[in-house]
């Protein structure tokens, strides 16, 4: 991959994405494409960061910077069919994805291994966890890639919640989930033992939230946990939760996971 294969990319995607906004006919539409089509751009530059902080070969990151900007290119076909971004009520995002670059042949002139790389990657970004028997090499792209898109939801959560909620509640972010109380007791059971939850055991938005909490426990690299005590995520995330003896005890939990991982030298 160079940088000329790489401008021919983004100029794919800038112009297959544009072919989704309705020019302002369906506003609700254009919201949600924009809010994909930033969500690409930023974690395209998360991972570049995540790979810049742990040194890796310039082709490499370019590599990456890719998957990074193709991760979610079945969003838009999905959200313009379905008219939601949850897959259970629509179909799987990653493996729409896949299909769409196979139809646009936009991967024919990157080598086997990368277009493998980026296949994979896709296919693999909204998985629970990752398959075992996969290429090694490819599993680290999938691993950059889950960071850097995780530390962008976060970022797109904790803004709509602090900030635009009030004014406007987005069923494209909130899945149409209800505003109920309480929260699903096998999500508490597996934060308080520092694992993630299935996303099929959300029911309300206190589990969404609490799910992408339980994130933390699948994050892979060092810079992306220096990351994200650095903007103060865990926090932000709780704030937005009811304070009860449970949530302050997963809370507490992903504090301390979280300050283990920050460390220098892990
Ligand atoms: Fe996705």
């Amino acid at each position: 991959m160079n940088r000329d294969t790489v401008r021919h990319l983004q100029a794919f995607f800038d112009e297959y994405v544009s072919g989704f906004y309705s020019q302002g006919e369906d506003q609700e539409n254009d919201w949600a494409i924009r809010l994909k089509e930033d969500h690409s751009q930023r974690v395209r530059e998360n991972i570049i960061w995540i790979s810049r902080q742990l040194l890796l070969p310039e082709q490499d990151i370019l590599l990456a910077g890719v998957l990074g900007l193709f991760h979610d290119i079945g969003r838009f076909s999905q959200y313009i069919t379905y008219r939601t971004f949850r897959d259970d009520l629509s179909e799987n995002h990653a493996e729409l994805g896949v299909k769409e670059l196979a139809g646009a042949h936009v991967l024919n002139d990157v080598s086997m291994e990368e277009r493998r790389i980026i296949e994979k990657g896709i296919l693999y970004h909204n998985l629970y966890a990752l398959p075992e028997g996969e290429d090694p090499r490819c599993l680290f792209f999938c691993r950059l890639l889950r960071d850097a898109d995780k530390l962008d939801i976060w970022n797109v959560i904790i803004q709509y919640y602090h900030t635009e909620k009030d004014n406007h509640s987005r069923p494209a972010i909130e899945l149409g989930l209800p505003d109920t109380p309480g929260c699903s007791q096998s999500i508490l059971r597996d934060l308080c033992s520092a694992k993630s939850s299935l996303s099929s055991a959300v029911k309300n938005l206190n589990d969404f939230k609490l799910l992408q909490i339980g994130w933390l426990y699948d994050i892979n690299f060092h810079p992306t946990f220096q990351e994200i005590d650095k903007r103060n995520y865990l926090k932000s995330m709780v704030s937005v939760l009811p304070e009860t003896e449970d949530i302050k005890k997963v809370a507490e939990t992903a504090e301390q996971y979280l300050a283990m991982h920050v460390q220098p030298n892990r």
